[in-house]
């Protein structure tokens, strides 16, 4: 499969996680990256494309790029596409699809260059064998990712398929899930060193649990996952993806660090539990069902992260529970860095509590500030008005 040509890898992500992205990937031992809008490049081989799907925990999909050029005019799309050896990536029993980004005046569709090249495909491969693979739009097994920005084009393979934060443990969900890639880049924005307590008193069905318990396990992120599109490419080496998976440790027979999660809502912990339950590291993670208030502070520090609801989207008045949760962060989680993420601003506003960073980015499509709270002796008699 030329494993050691080097490829020009994009590792798409979302908004406002791409620096923490850029981390994970040196720590992964890619230290040469280029930081694009909310992606990230670099070079590897086939060999690192495999690796980074299955590794990489703030990533959203991993491109290869297939081809790039200019074009001056709409119809050029059409003859470069032609160009390219289609049937070197792909079979004709496999479904297909293109997708991708248009930002250019030479199309006056934006979902048209799409077509354009589905057609090149479908083209290249009746020429060559009387016939051409169908189009799935839905789930296709073989997706082209195409980039247009005005005359430049950006024709890429999508080696991971259906996005990466479906890792395949989530069973059950509760209204508000925290998305897993943007929980996984938010316990490393944290700092937490893996080692200290880590609490969540809002948890839901338990994403920020499970990642932070896998990231201290040094297990996968994509432990559960068996879906990704490169195994249905037709350079797909099975024993190349075998070596990887075996290099993954097969027990895991402690934590270094406590983890500890909490819901008001027996159902939310019940999810939490199953969807834990799933992983190796589920029995290590304690959960129970308790309101926030009556969480008690596990030990001298750590690092608390929670999405308590955001209001908005489930339709309570919070304003008035965000009061509490900075009364209750007040009296007894001195000692520990409190993250909270939300939507709700004015929410916020209620902690009483001046935050110490504040971060911008999107769960979903909703734009949050993910904001961090350390919490001292002498925070109970301050009170932060903004
Ligand atoms: C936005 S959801 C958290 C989602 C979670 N991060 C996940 O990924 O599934 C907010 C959670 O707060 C819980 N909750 C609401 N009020 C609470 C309270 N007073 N104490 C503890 N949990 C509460 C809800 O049951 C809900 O599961």
């Amino acid at each position: 499969m030329g494993e050691n040509r080097k490829l020009t890898i994009t590792v798409k992500t979302f908004f406002g996680l791409e620096q923490v992205l850029v981390e994970e990937l040196a720590e992964l031992g890619f230290s040469k990256t280029t930081v694009l809008n909310r992606a990230v490049q670099l070079e590897g081989t086939w060999r690192d494309v495999y690796f980074l799907n299955l590794h990489l925990r703030c990533a959203v999909s991993v491109l290869v790029m297939v081809k790039s050029f200019r074009i001056n005019r709409e119809g050029d799309l059409y003859k470069e596409a032609l160009k390219i050896d289609w049937p070197s990536f792909f079979s004709l029993d496999k479904t297909f699809a293109v997708k991708g980004a248009v930002f250019s005046d030479l199309f006056r569709h934006t979902g048209y260059p799409y077509l354009v090249i589905k057609d090149a495909i479908a083209d290249t491969f009746r020429k060559k064998f009387d016939d051409r693979p169908n189009v799935n739009v839905k789930s296709p097994q073989v997706m082209f990712d195409v980039y247009i920005k005005h005359k430049e084009v950006t024709i890429s393979l999508n080696t991971s398929g259906a996005p990466l934060f479906k890792r395949g443990y989530r069973e059950g969900v509760g209204d508000a899930p925290l998305n897993e890639a943007v929980a996984a880049g938010l316990i490393r924005m944290s700092g937490w060193d893996k080692k200290s307590t880590f609490v969540d008193p809002f948890c839901g069905s338990g994403t920020l649990l499970i990642e932070a318990a896998l990231m201290a396990a040094g297990l996968p992120a994509q432990l559960e996952r068996q879906h990704y599109a490169f195994k249905n490419f037709a350079n797909f080496d099975a024993d190349l993806w075998e070596s990887l998976l075996n290099d993954i440790p097969k027990r895991v027979t402690e934590l270094p660090c406590e983890i500890i999660g909490s819901d008001m809502s027996a159902e939310m912990v019940t999810k939490a539990r199953r969807n834990l339950r799933r992983l190796p590291i589920g029995r290590f993670v304690k959960t129970s069902v308790d309101a926030f208030s009556e969480v008690k502070k596990p030990s001298e520090s750590g690092v608390m992260i929670s999405n308590p609801p955001y209001g908005e989207r489930m339709g309570e008045e919070v304003e008035e529970m965000y009061e509490e949760i900075g009364d209750w962060m007040k009296s007894e989680m001195t000692g520990f860095n409190c993250w909270i993420i939300s939507s709700n601003m004015e929410a916020f506003k209620r902690l009483g509590l001046r935050p110490d960073k504040k971060v911008r980015l999107y769960n979903g499509d909703l734009e949050c500030s993910f904001r961090k709270f350390s919490v001292y002796e002498g925070s109970k008699k301050a009170k932060y008005q903004s």
